[in-house]
């Protein structure tokens, strides 16, 4: 039992760095957390875990793939899988273990096992119960799934599933063209199992710029994917051997069915609230679940706060981190503020495929007068050399004003690239500020500088 200027409850991207930044700017800080380690759904079962996998099953594409052509005479790679779900364990362990050690250097109590708030200013954990000036929600979010769809993580399974899979499958069918089921879907079609998206929406990845799902769409196909799109799925029953997916095409009403070893659910995610005990404290949440907070993160009871996927905006761990340093600096007396408008997102495919900023479908609907700077990956000499050509960015700026209004890549290290166009819109640069920036050659970042000359007089190399 101990007494603290602020408790979390807990420990993911949202929490713990919101933590940390307290205890920086002088705060007692504890956090509660029900996991066995630090790093909440992000660091165990969700970015870093899937960033391995991906990233050891697109060296196996390489090697497979590309070798040969760059004169790399090897034997075709065996896949041993239990040595690649241990090396996933491994990053896993390095980064809930650096989260263990930042606890520490910042004394920062780890308050082990799930917590409620009995009352306001209170955090019960176990029999003890803590006392806080301040107490955040930054509990996260756990996967949803559909009706008629009884998840067992073996056979019909979630991301976590997916990340412990007993062996790879020889059938996949992923419900759900979102992020996690393009991600997982990419793991095991470059393993060697046959996948089938279903999608009820007539594209992929909804949100995402028309012109990119479609590219995107392409390439993922090209690389095996097979997509059922504008279907809802009615069910999943399980069989001996797999699992029969039950889907009706929501245009002419027919119904089919796929059968597959494994099927993963990736209809999305909602917030996890359980055993917090919100109802007896009168929490008020949304129509969607989410803990309802002002724009200080503020929910209706006094000294409760709440950040992360618990509360509204996109279910990211960039986002969630991002609230966890402005919650704090508005506890520590600052003014903690997050730009929603320029908050990234990232697929980590092969293309990587990144945003920020507006859509061209999100400029029309507004009526904006907008202009679109594009260039392709096939005018970058880098992209050509790596075999990563397939791909384009395209940046979106004010018609008038040539102000930045957002941008869409698929290539190579779009991801990283992404962040050239947020760091400009936060400055509220032009196309041409970032036109007129020399760029290193040969970089795969030329092909930003070239969206931006496009967006004037005109790419160089196109
Ligand atoms: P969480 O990370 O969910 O952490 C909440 C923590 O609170 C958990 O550890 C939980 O045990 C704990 N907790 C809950 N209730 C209690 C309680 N009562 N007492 C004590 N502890 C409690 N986002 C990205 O930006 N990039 C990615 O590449 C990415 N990949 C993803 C891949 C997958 C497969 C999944 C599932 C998600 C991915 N995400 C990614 C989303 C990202 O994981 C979340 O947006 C992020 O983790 C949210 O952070 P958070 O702090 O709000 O909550
Ligand atoms: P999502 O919201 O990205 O995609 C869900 C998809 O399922 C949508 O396309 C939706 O139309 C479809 N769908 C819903 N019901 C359906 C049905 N009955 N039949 C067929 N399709 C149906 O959700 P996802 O992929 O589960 O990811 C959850 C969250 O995790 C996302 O909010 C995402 O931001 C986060 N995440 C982020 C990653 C990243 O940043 N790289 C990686 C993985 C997850």
């Amino acid at each position: 039992m101990a007494t603290y200027d602020l408790i979390v409850i807990g420990a993911g991207p949202g929490g713990y760095v919101c933590a940390i930044r307290a205890a920086q700017l002088g705060l007692k800080v504890g956090v509660a957390e029900g996991r066995a380690t630090l790093g909440g759904t992000c660091l165990n079962v969700g970015c870093i875990p899937s960033k391995a996998l991906l990233h050891a099953t697109h060296e196996l594409h390489e090697a497979n793939h590309n070798f040969a052509k760059m004169g790399l005479m090897v034997q075709p790679p065996q896949v041993d899988w239990a040595r690649m779900l241990s090396y996933k364990d491994e990053v896993i362990a390095g980064n809930t273990g650096g989260i263990e050690f930042l606890f520490k250097k910042n004394k920062i109590d780890w308050i082990k096992g799930f917590a409620s708030i009995p009352s306001p200013g209170q955090v019960r954990v176990g029999d003890d119960v803590h006392e806080a000036k301040a107490i955040v929600i930054a509990s996260g979010s756990q996967s949803s799934t559909l009706p008629g769809v009884t998840v067992d993580e073996e056979v019909i399974i979630t991301s976590t599933g997916a990340l412990t899979l007993g062996a790879i499958p020889k059938t996949l069918v992923v419900i759900g063209a979102g992020v996690i089921g393009l991600e997982m879907g990419s793991v095991y079609a470059r393993l060697g199992a046959k996948v089938t998206v279903v999608e009820y929406l007539d594209q992929i990845t909804p949100g995402m710029d028309g012109e990119v799902a479609k590219q995107f769409q392409r390439i993922l196909q090209k690389q095996g994917l097979t997509f059922v799109l504008g279907t809802a799925v009615q069910g999943v029953e399980r069989t001996a051997t797999g699992a029969i997916v039950v889907h009706k095409s929501r245009k002419s009403e027919e119904e089919a069915r796929i059968e597959a070893d494994v099927v993963l659910v990736a209809t999305g995610r909602k917030p996890y609230v359980d055993g917090l005990g919100l109802d007896a404290l009168g929490i008020q949440m949304t129509q969607r679940g989410q803990i309802a907070t002002d724009a200080r993160f503020a929910t209706n009871i006094p000294g409760v706060y709440a950040i992360g996927d618990v509360r509204e905006g996109p279910m990211l761990a960039h986002k969630a981190e991002d609230e966890g340093m402005a919650m704090a600096e508005v506890l520590a007396g600052q003014h903690g503020h997050v730009n929603y408008a320029v908050i990234p997102s990232v697929i980590y495919t092969t293309p990587e495929v990144a945003s920020v900023g507006l859509t061209e479908e999100q400029l029309k609907a507004e009526g904006r007068a907008y202009k679109v700077g594009k260039f392709p990956f096939m005018g970058n000499a880098r992209a050509k050399a790596v075999f990563q050509a397939d791909g384009f960015v395209k940046i979106l700026a004010d018609k008038a004003t040539d102000r930045i209004l957002g941008a869409h890549v698929i290539g190579p290290m779009a991801g990283d690239l992404i962040h050239e166009v947020a760091v400009a819109m936060e400055f509220g640069a032009a196309a041409e500020d970032l036109a007129r920036t020399c760029h290193a050659h040969p970089t795969f970042s030329e092909a930003m500088r070239e969206a931006a000359l496009a967006c004037g007089d005109g790419a160089i190399h196109a």
